[in-house]
């Protein structure tokens, strides 16, 4: 059933603080301003605000370092020894999940998407290696194949007497992201009271963080509209953060439902597809980069700002609008495409 009627930002926050937490995350990033940006967008472009979620600590930081704190509890809650993970060689989860593994002693065992990056070994798969990770390499970017061969290492870390984390499948790990984007949008807002702003507009990257400031949205009475941006590898995008969003308000005890009117999910900026940047996304990373030296990267954060450059250019976006950008991070990504980032210069 819809709520009819908001909730305060520590109603929100009670079930939150809750559930076990680790905390070890840079919190509060900040929030800049990114004058030039905008002025190198043009004079229709909105005032942009970036929540630097890059600088979340923990070897490169990103998104995931907040989720990683709820993760982290509910390892150790059920004693797990072994961190498994089914990503590609640009994978910020995959280099995150092993930092934590890292940095407490666990164990992190990746099974490797095979992609057109894996050679040489650099950004996110060099740094995940240099962490200690186990490297599985799949036979095939096949989905059945890469399900077959997940249980596989499953079955067989079991079968070594290892008590494992499945993050990948795991129901609580996968909405541990939405969890803790409730806490990052009362942060967000704090920051936003003491500027005495009110955003028209969040862009970032589809997935558990977008559901959680579409919640948080929905449940504080937020104006806001949360873009959630589609990179390319999400074959549902909108039911992705239905679910994430649902699910989580369930486990929190929220009587709301999240619907497709609460967001939108645009797919055209996650083209050609995962991984693989197109012209708009290497142009997004440029100009951020030049004006703001704001580094994003051609997997996730060029798509997602490009969306924010895209929506502007066909007039969704006015300069009387502000537009908050979230920057989820990807920024060991950049070195893995130096010949795709040279050639947009
Ligand atoms: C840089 C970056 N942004 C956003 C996302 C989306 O993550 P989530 O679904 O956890 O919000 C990812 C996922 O890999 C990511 O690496």
């Amino acid at each position: 059933m819809a709520i009819s009627r908001t909730i305060s930002r520590q109603d929100l926050l009670e079930p939150v603080h809750r559930l076990p937490r680790e905390q070890f995350a840079h919190l509060p990033t900040p929030l800049e301003e990114a004058p030039r940006l905008r002025e190198a967008l043009g004079p229709g472009a909105p005032r942009l605000l970036i929540k630097r979620d890059d600088q979340t600590g923990l070897a490169f930081g990103g998104n995931k370092v907040r989720h990683l704190e709820f993760r982290l509890a509910d390892i150790r809650a059920r004693g797990a020894d072994t961190l498994t993970i089914k990503n590609a060689a640009v994978s910020n989860h995959a280099r995150l999940h092993t930092a934590l593994a890292a940095r407490y002693g666990l164990r992190s065992v990746i099974l490797k998407v095979p992609s057109a990056k894996d050679h040489p070994v650099n950004g996110n798969l060099l740094l995940g290696r240099l962490m200690g990770a186990e490297v599985i390499d799949a036979s095939s970017d096949d989905p059945d194949v890469l399900d077959r061969e997940y249980q596989e290492m499953l079955d067989r870390l079991e079968r070594e007497g290892h008590s494992v984390y499945d993050t990948v499948n795991d129901p609580f790990s996968t909405i541990a992201g939405t969890c803790a984007y409730l806490i990052g949008a009362v942060e967000l807002l704090e920051q936003l009271d003491t500027l005495g702003v009110k955003p028209d507009h969040i862009f970032l990257v589809s997935g558990a963080s977008a559901a959680g400031l579409v919640l948080a949205g929905k449940l504080l009475g937020e104006s806001w509209r949360v873009h959630a941006v589609n990179i390319g590898d999400q074959v549902d995008p909108v039911n992705l953060v239905l679910d994430f969003a649902n699910r989580t308000a369930e486990h929190l005890g929220f009587d709301v439902q999240i619907t497709t009117d609460d967001f939108d999910a645009s797919t055209e900026y996650g083209q050609p597809g995962y991984a693989l940047p197109s012209d708009a996304t290497l142009e997004a990373i440029r100009l951020a980069a030049q004006t703001e030296a704001l580094i994003f990267d051609p997997v996730y954060t060029g798509k997602s700002f490009s969306a924010v450059m895209g929506e502007m250019r066909k007039g969704n976006i006015s300069r009387d609008d502000t537009v908050l950008f979230i920057h989820t991070g990807g920024t060991p990504n950049p070195f893995s495409y130096s010949d795709e980032l040279l050639s947009a210069l």
